[in-house]
């Protein structure tokens, strides 16, 4: 048996790319580990949506290499999108890499693995092939936990001005309907109860008649399925199907990430998002029309070129009126290739700094008044896992709030009452009730 130790940056589509990483090196041998120091071979699976992510990368591959040096034999490796884009520079300045591979490549991993092994120098393979990768993914055989990822898009044709997305993970496809009801199914028999369907552009899924609204309904018929979400969606593709299914489809969570990336319609139209602030805001209406208990989440992008200060307090204007149950926020990072990075008004770094606290403080005050508000309510938890204490469960509420509360082990997998007793910085904690679940 050889050893398989995976670090994954970024987003969550990179978290599902490494669980397939594993399921494809599986056949040869390879068993996951948690210590690189013991591993035989060590995969970086790597995130280029922002800055310094290159740089992060040669001063980890700096400090793997003395434990290659001291390991005979050992593969090291990089994935993701940052090999997609750099892959010859990585293999320049970081001759000892043995393999990179792109993100819509990695189903090739067995066969280069195997050239490594008859004696092949360094390999490189960032094609985009004709060939899905996901025709060729080993079915995955191991344990899944509560809560699941399931890969039915990728790629991005949105080509915002400021996103490397649509260079790195490249033309936007979707899985076929019975391939992602099939992966489903073998997610629940290995004890998934929860799904989380991703896509660089989600609710762009076209693999099947209806679009995501269809393919949302036909997995909440999947017996043993409790729960499903859907990340990240643009908001271009909110069709009013996908918002009727907000509310008629018990199983799909009242919380969604939406990104609005500004509160401008002058940013928003340089960042070609195709959409106005107005726009947004029926959006927003339609879904609390359809399930009045939605709560939204969103990402921001702050010093992108040519925001004034207007541009800035209509950004702070948006988010207090839509009042976000949580957002993430950054500063704009030029990124090679992508055509806001030649403009010429570039925010100077200490105003996007300025910008991101200010913004930061307002995210976080809706992010505490939201949690505030559920203290005293009862909340259906799916409890996920064993707490840190005897008796004690981890789960998480329909808005991802994780909860604390003692439940005997066998609720794993279940979703209980709980009534919420108490607010914490990162959790929260209650009490299991017997009364009706009221949220
Ligand atoms: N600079 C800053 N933030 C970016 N994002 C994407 N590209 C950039 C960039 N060049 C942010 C967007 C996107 C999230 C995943 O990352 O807000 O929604
Ligand atoms: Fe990037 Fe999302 Fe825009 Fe596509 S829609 S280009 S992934 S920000």
């Amino acid at each position: 048996m050889k050893k398989l130790f995976i670090r994954t940056y970024g987003c969550q589509m990179n978290v599902y790319d490494s669980t397939r990483i594993a399921d494809v090196l599986a056949p040869l041998g390879y068993r996951p580990t948690d210590d690189a120091g013991d591993a035989d071979m060590i995969l970086l699976n790597t995130c280029h949506i922002r800055e310094k992510a290159a740089e992060k990368l040669f001063s980890d591959l700096g400090r793997l290499r003395s434990l290659k040096a001291a390991r005979e034999g050992m593969i090291l490796a990089v994935a993701g999108c940052v090999a997609q884009a750099e892959g010859a520079e990585i293999l320049r300045r970081a001759p000892y890499v043995d393999l990179v591979v792109g993100p819509q490549t990695y189903h090739r991993l067995p066969e280069m693995v195997a050239k490594l092994a008859r004696g092949a120098g360094s390999l490189i393979d960032t094609e985009f092939p004709v060939e899905p990768k996901f025709d060729f993914l080993p079915d995955s055989a191991t344990r899944s936990g509560v809560s699941a990822f399931l890969s039915v898009q990728e790629g991005c044709d949105k080509f915002c001005t400021f996103c490397v997305v649509p260079y790195t993970r490249g033309a936007e496809f979707s899985r076929p309907r019975d391939a992602i009801l099939a992966e489903a199914r073998r997610l629940i028999e290995n004890g998934a109860r929860e799904l989380t369907l991703l896509g660089q552009n989600v609710n762009a899924y076209h693999g099947a008649p209806g679009g995501l609204g269809r393919l949302m309904r036909d997995l909440a018929a999947l017996p043993g399925l409790l729960r499903l979400r859907y990340t990240t969606s643009h908001p271009l593709d909110m069709d009013d199907d996908l918002i009727a299914a907000h509310g008629d489809v018990p199983a799909l969570m009242p919380f969604l990430h939406l990104p609005v990336q500004s509160g401008s319609d002058r940013v928003l139209d340089a960042m070609n998002r195709r959409h106005g602030v107005d726009d947004y805001r029926r959006i927003v209406d339609k879904l609390r029309d359809a399930r009045p208990d939605i709560a939204l989440s969103s990402d921001f992008i702050v010093g992108f070129p040519g925001e004034s200060d207007a541009d800035f307090a209509a950004t702070l204007d948006l988010v207090r009126e839509i009042g976000f149950a949580q957002a993430y926020s950054f500063k704009y990072s030029p990124r090679p290739g992508t055509p806001a990075s030649s403009l010429n008004d570039q925010v100077p770094d200490d105003v996007k700094s300025e910008r991101l606290q200010i913004l930061q403080a307002l995210i976080e005050d809706g992010h505490r008044a939201f949690n505030r508000d559920c203290l005293g309510r009862v909340m259906p938890v799916l409890f996920e896992r064993s707490g840190r204490y005897p008796g004690q469960l981890v789960g998480r509420s329909p808005y991802l709030q994780g909860v604390h509360a003692s439940a005997p082990a066998r609720a794993i997998g279940t979703i209980m009452p709980v009534r919420i007793t108490r607010i914490d910085t990162n959790s929260m904690a209650g009490e299991i009730e017997t009364a009706e679940v009221t949220a």
